[in-house]
């Protein structure tokens, strides 16, 4: 079959971009799928042999730097999942962040631009002050994030980022004519990570219960009562399908989109399911002081993202973590050399 469409991953030998890789190519046939990544990250490097073995080529390119302009190949669609993706850390390494996060994303756009390629950029819910959480957090009947929520206000650095690429996509567009989808995500889990406190919630408390390795609920009077939603991989690269083949209907769009009110749950309730899962019962210590950082409460109300593409998630979170565990089991001598 000739192939004449392709799809470039920004960050495709991270979590988000491998699934999505791996996924993409097996859901669209007619589609070649590339990666950019300049693997600086150990677990990069092993979800490199991972596209390697899907027969999927990266560009060891920093995507920051003049060599990713100098890329021949013309790519129907960008999709930017390039990141430094963990927010306590963006506070102490704030020029890499801005290097990896909004410079990388002022580079996609200029190639764009010259290619007349469609982008679809991965948010997040960090773009959303820190303040518009705690409201939420505090109301009885709480309301959900959506596209309409507030984003005037502190956000941490890495949130800040996000939001500035966001920005500058919207200026590129109005006036290059870039087309372009947002999406405003909140946790997502699946295969692929590792346990690693930067990679997330969920995957850190069960590598850790399976483990029996202390934990700490931290903040919030320590009694692990934060919320999140939770949205797994694969629904979030059944929606980016979805999205591709509809670009030409619907572009220019903001969506917030995450695991929704089904797929919440507190820190202390992901306590329960991982004692569940894995039979283990860690010692969970509190610390009271809250991370200036850290947010109390994000569901995402995901009304406008199921109006537009009948999508909303499937995986529960009880599958969830169950998927999870399986390939932290699976894998986990190869997991080991992440520590
Ligand atoms: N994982 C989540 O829960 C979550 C939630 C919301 C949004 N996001 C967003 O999704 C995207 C992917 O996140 P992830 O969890 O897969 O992170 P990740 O760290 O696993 O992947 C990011 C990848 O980008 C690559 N990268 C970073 N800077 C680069 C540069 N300058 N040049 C080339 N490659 C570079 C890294 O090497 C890494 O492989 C990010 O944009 C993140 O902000 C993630």
């Amino acid at each position: 079959m000739m192939k004449n469409k392709s799809i470039l991953i920004a960050g495709g030998c991270g979590f988000v971009g491998t699934n999505l890789a791996i996924y993409l190519k097996k859901e669209l046939k007619n589609f070649t799928v590339y990666s950019v990544d300049n693997l600086k990250k150990t677990y990069s490097k092993f979800n490199l042999n991972i596209l390697k073995k899907n027969k999927i080529m990266n560009y060891n390119i920093d995507i920051s730097s003049k060599k990713f302009l100098e890329i021949k190949k013309k790519f129907t669609f960008v999709i930017d999942c390039s990141a430094d993706p963990a927010v306590e850390n963006s506070r102490k390494e704030s020029s890499n962040v801005f290097n990896n996060n909004l410079k990388t994303t002022l580079n996609i756009l200029e190639k764009s631009k010259k290619d007349k390629s469609n982008l679809i950029f991965i948010s997040s819910s960090r773009i959303y002050p820190i303040d518009e959480s705690n409201k939420k957090f505090r109301l009885k009947d709480k309301s959900y994030f959506d596209e309409k929520t507030n984003t005037d206000g502190i956000k941490t650095l890495y949130g800040f980022t996000k939001y500035a690429s966001e920005l500058l996509i919207k200026e590129y567009s109005y006036i290059f004519n870039i087309k372009y989808i947002i999406n405003r995500s909140g946790i997502i889990t699946g295969p692929l990570q590792f346990g690693k406190v930067e990679q997330g919630l969920i995957s850190l408390w069960l590598w850790r219960h399976l483990k029996n390795l202390k934990l700490n609920y931290i903040g919030y009077g320590g009694n692990g009562y934060q919320i999140r939603d939770v949205l797994y991989v694969d629904d979030f690269s059944s929606l980016i399908k979805k999205q591709i083949l509809t670009f030409s209907k619907i572009n220019n769009q903001i969506f917030c989109i995450g695991g929704g009110k089904n797929n919440s749950l507190t820190l202390k309730q992901l306590t329960k399911k991982c004692q569940e899962i894995t039979k283990n019962h860690p010692r969970i210590g509190s610390v009271q002081k809250t991370s200036k950082y850290d947010i109390p409460f994000f569901i995402s109300s995901n009304k406008k993202i199921k109006k537009f593409y009948n999508w909303s998630p499937k995986t529960n979170i009880k599958i969830i973590l169950k998927k999870n565990l399986e390939w932290l089991k699976k894998d986990n001598k190869k997991i080991k050399k992440f520590f």
